[in-house]
């Protein structure tokens, strides 16, 4: 009986009976199947700096620009300090994505750690949740992108999007035109393959730092220290509850690790992008909400809903500052639709080569290196989706379908380490296992934060992707069909 991670066979051997539902892929055979497509490869083009960016860009967005205006009203000006501790929460699991990106260097992500650890069925709910982390957040996010645009468009030329056109039916108009927009040119980038892609999104992710960064200059000049008392007004729950929703602004860090197949040297540099770009995020986070609340009293955060915008002009006391915040948003929530439609086509890529659904997601055009038909294929899905349907709720089954991804990957981490104690890392969680075990802790903590109407959703959609499972990825599933497979221990 071979165990997990062995390298696959190239002998004969009779084939061995084993529950469908617990064989895993060999870290090896993946390594080994890395970039290769479906009459094409992908290409390794990516630098540490790259895939840094690919995770800020992904990062970076509707948290800070949007739901710091929700979260403050929850937590006084403690509303820093709900910051680092959702930061806290991500790091635990950033560090379990760190060791397995590094150890498995593939473009699934938390998809291929469950599928070389916990089995397939395990490894395809992971898969099944990441749809929601990364198509469905795309989609919500391209709404909040539309939103942004009026204000920007209002502010500069006076004009906005009518109604009609601008939101879904059920929310007074026909069809979110700009939410469509958005992802279809995204689209168009990604499809010129990762070095063009990784281009445009380091720029933009140049955009909305420097944005950030003149807040930060400017707001400065108008903190008041009168603003910062009393610190929490209300207590620690109020910090507590801000904190849960402000994790929303770090989903994202783990985008790097679905470009471990076009990555130039994925085992050193993607664990460095993933802390890299937790870092970068979290200083600029924390710094742009001490700021904010110092210059504006924390109970008008109620019901402002562009703050920062808001903070620029008051402290300059000229609208245009406020205009320039906004073209930054704009920028800012483009490149998270971007980085996030990147890292869903790479999963889904991942998943199409283990057979578990269609092989066309794996098809790559030779002359780019890109999988252009999964581009077309997810974009359309997201576009429509973000086009036509009410997103309101969706925002939250996002952040649960996440969080049950993030902690298996800590626990992936854990059974990897027991597995395979010698295999080759670049990069090891430090204190484990108590990392791992606090991530994975934080991260049911954090589910079970969440309302029963976000429950509901969940178990929805994990019936659906169950029902394809076994109609579909059960039966086609590279394991299922190769010589000898990898049987459970
Ligand atoms: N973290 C991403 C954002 O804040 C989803 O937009």
């Amino acid at each position: 009986m071979l165990e997990t991670g062995q390298a696959p066979p190239l002998t004969s051997e009779p084939r061995k009976p084993v529950n469908p539902l617990l064989r895993r892929k060999p870290v090896e055979q993946m390594v080994a199947e890395g970039g290769q497509g479906e009459g094409g490869s992908l290409r390794r083009s990516l630098t540490m700096w790259q895939l840094t960016m690919i995770s800020i860009g992904a990062t970076l967005g509707t948290g800070i620009f949007v739901v710091l205006g929700t979260a403050t009203p929850k937590a006084g000006p403690a509303v820093t300090i709900s910051f680092i501790l959702a930061g806290l929460t991500a790091l635990f699991s950033a560090l379990s994505y760190a060791e397995l990106a590094g150890s498995v260097p593939v473009s699934g992500s938390s998809y291929s750690y469950a599928y070389a650890t916990m089995g397939e069925l395990i490894a395809w709910i992971c898969g099944w949740c990441l749809v929601l982390e990364y198509a469905v957040s795309v989609a919500a996010v391209a709404v909040g992108w539309g939103q942004y645009l009026n204000e920007l468009l209002d502010g500069t030329i006076g004009v906005t999007v009518p109604e009609a056109v601008s939101a879904p039916l059920g929310e007074g108009g026909f069809i979110n035109l700009p939410a469509l927009v958005v992802v279809l040119l995204s689209m168009v980038f990604l499809m010129r393959g990762a070095k063009e892609s990784a281009t445009v999104n380091s720029i933009m992710v140049g955009v909305k730092i420097v944005t950030l960064l003149l807040f930060i200059g400017i707001g400065v000049m108008g903190i008041k220290s009168g603003n910062y008392t009393p610190l929490a007004p209300l207590g620690v729950t109020g910090i507590s509850a801000a904190a849960s929703t402000l994790f929303f602004s770090y989903i994202g860090f783990d985008a790097a690790s679905t470009a471990g197949e076009e990555a130039k040297n994925p085992k050193k540099d993607l664990p460095r992008a993933i802390m890299l770009s937790l870092a970068i995020v979290t200083a600029l986070y924390v710094l742009v909400a001490f700021v904010a609340v110092g210059a504006m009293p924390w109970k008008d955060f109620e019901g402002t809903e562009a703050a920062l915008a808001q903070i620029m002009t008051d402290v300059t006391g000229n609208s245009v500052w406020g205009v320039v915040l906004a073209a930054g948003a704009v920028v800012a929530i483009f490149s998270v639709v971007f980085a996030v439609l990147y890292g869903q086509t790479r999963i889904l890529f991942a998943m199409s080569r283990d057979g578990l659904v269609p092989k066309v997601f794996a098809k790559v055009d030779e002359k780019t290196g890109a999988p252009r038909t999964n581009v077309v294929i997810v974009s359309l899905f997201c576009g429509t989706l973000a086009a036509f349907i009410p997103l309101g709720k969706l925002a939250d089954a996002t952040s649960i379908g996440t969080l049950f991804a993030f902690g298996l990957v800590n626990v992936a981490v854990i059974i990897l380490r027991r597995t395979r104690p010698d295999m080759p890392r670049t990069f090891k969680v430090a204190l484990f296992p108590v990392t791992p075990i606090l991530g994975a802790i934080a991260c049911a903590y954090m589910m079970f934060e969440l309302d029963s109407a976000t429950w509901m959703v969940f178990g929805g959609w994990m019936i659906v992707g169950l029902v394809f499972y076994f109609l579909y990825g059960i039966r086609r599933s590279g394991l299922a069909t190769a010589e000898v497979v990898t049987a459970e221990k």
